[in-house]
């Protein structure tokens, strides 16, 4: 019988179907495994359902000599070498398209908690604090009028933006390429960085981890930032350099920050834990219940359609048909 390993238990009932043709193995504590874990379970597999948080290099690939297929459980899928996996003709897949709204939904209760000062608030009434209506207290900023700029046109960008609309916002956006039929739904407007930094009230970093994202939002790009803007990050950690965002959020140089993914995941910079114009989350971008069990299905589908000689739907490295 076939193998699948799964680095992480799996909302829903999707596995349930897995175990009726192969033999599955998960998983079962409640954290991302080790290298060594991953290898110790995916060693004689032929299938691995994996997470954004679990790196799959080129050891860990030659360590599976059976594997045909990886199943990424995300939509993002830097933490899987993908070229090296192709070298070697194995499927990899992600779970694109289920997650945007989700995560575009995220994108705005970050934006509402950092401009109200809800998470501040909430604190406020449970220690007791709340001694009746004063007009200076918890003051925030206003979202509706304001500019939006979004880091990163896809999907999720596009979701988000169409958002804004409600709150009577102006968007602008910088991305690789101009994304004309994003510009057409959303009435967004394509302008330089350096117009993205100096004109947002709040920027959202909806982009992928790539040569040109990496490490893109340093100090030096705070400082060109309004001081009253808002940083909202549900990209990937990589892309902001956290020890200056700290920095410039410590300073005031921009007033305040939502952020979902961290630059060395779980890790989090400690000066950021000490701050309350930050909002911190544990990257729960598509975690709603409904979101993630249609992803867990997509990662299963990816697998059974291998698994059974099919191509799986969601294959990320069509280029494998010319190693095969
Ligand atoms: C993804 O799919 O890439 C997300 O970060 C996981 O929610």
């Amino acid at each position: 019988m076939k193998k699948v390993f799964i680095t992480a238990n799996l909302p829903g009932k999707s596995v349930e179907l897995l175990k009726r043709d192969f033999h599955v193995e998960v998983f079962p504590e409640e954290r991302s495994p080790t290298q060594d874990e991953i290898l110790q379970g995916a060693k004689d597999a032929h299938a691995l359902i994996t997470m954004v948080a679990d790196r799959i290099d080129k050891n860990s690939i030659d360590a599976c000599p059976n594997l045909s297929v990886i199943s990424n459980c995300g939509v993002g899928y830097e933490n899987i070498d993908v070229s090296y996996a192709t070298r070697k003709g194995i499927f990899v897949a992600n779970t694109p398209g289920v997650l945007t709204e989700t995560t575009a939904d995220l994108v705005w209760a970050l934006i509402f908690s950092v401009a109200r000062r809800i998470v501040e608030g909430d604190l406020f009434v449970r220690e007791r604090k709340f001694v009746g209506w004063r007009p200076t207290l918890l003051l925030g900023v206003n979202v509706h009028g304001k500019t939006l700029g979004i880091y990163g046109m896809g999907r999720i960008g596009t979701a988000a933006a169409r958002r804004a609309k409600g709150f009577n916002m102006q968007v602008i956006y910088y991305n690789r390429k101009k994304n004309e039929e994003a510009e057409r739904e959303t009435g967004a407007k394509y302008v330089d960085f350096p117009t993205l930094l100096g004109e947002s009230d709040f920027i959202v970093i909806t982009a992928p981890l790539n040569e040109e994202s990496r490490g893109r939002f340093g100090l030096e790009e705070f400082r060109k930032m309004k001081r009253s803007s808002v940083l909202v990050n549900v990209g990937r950690g990589q892309i902001v350099k956290e020890k200056e965002l700290s920095l410039a959020l410590k300073e005031g140089i921009i007033w305040g920050a939502g952020l979902d993914v961290y630059e060395r995941e779980p890790i989090i910079e400690e000066e950021l834990l000490n701050l309350t114009n930050v909002v911190l989350l544990p990257h729960l971008g598509s975690a709603s219940r409904e979101t993630r069990e249609k992803m867990a299905e997509m990662a299963v589908e990816s697998v059974i359609q291998t698994l059974n000689g099919k191509t799986p739907r969601n294959l990320i490295n069509p280029e494998v048909f010319e190693m095969k």
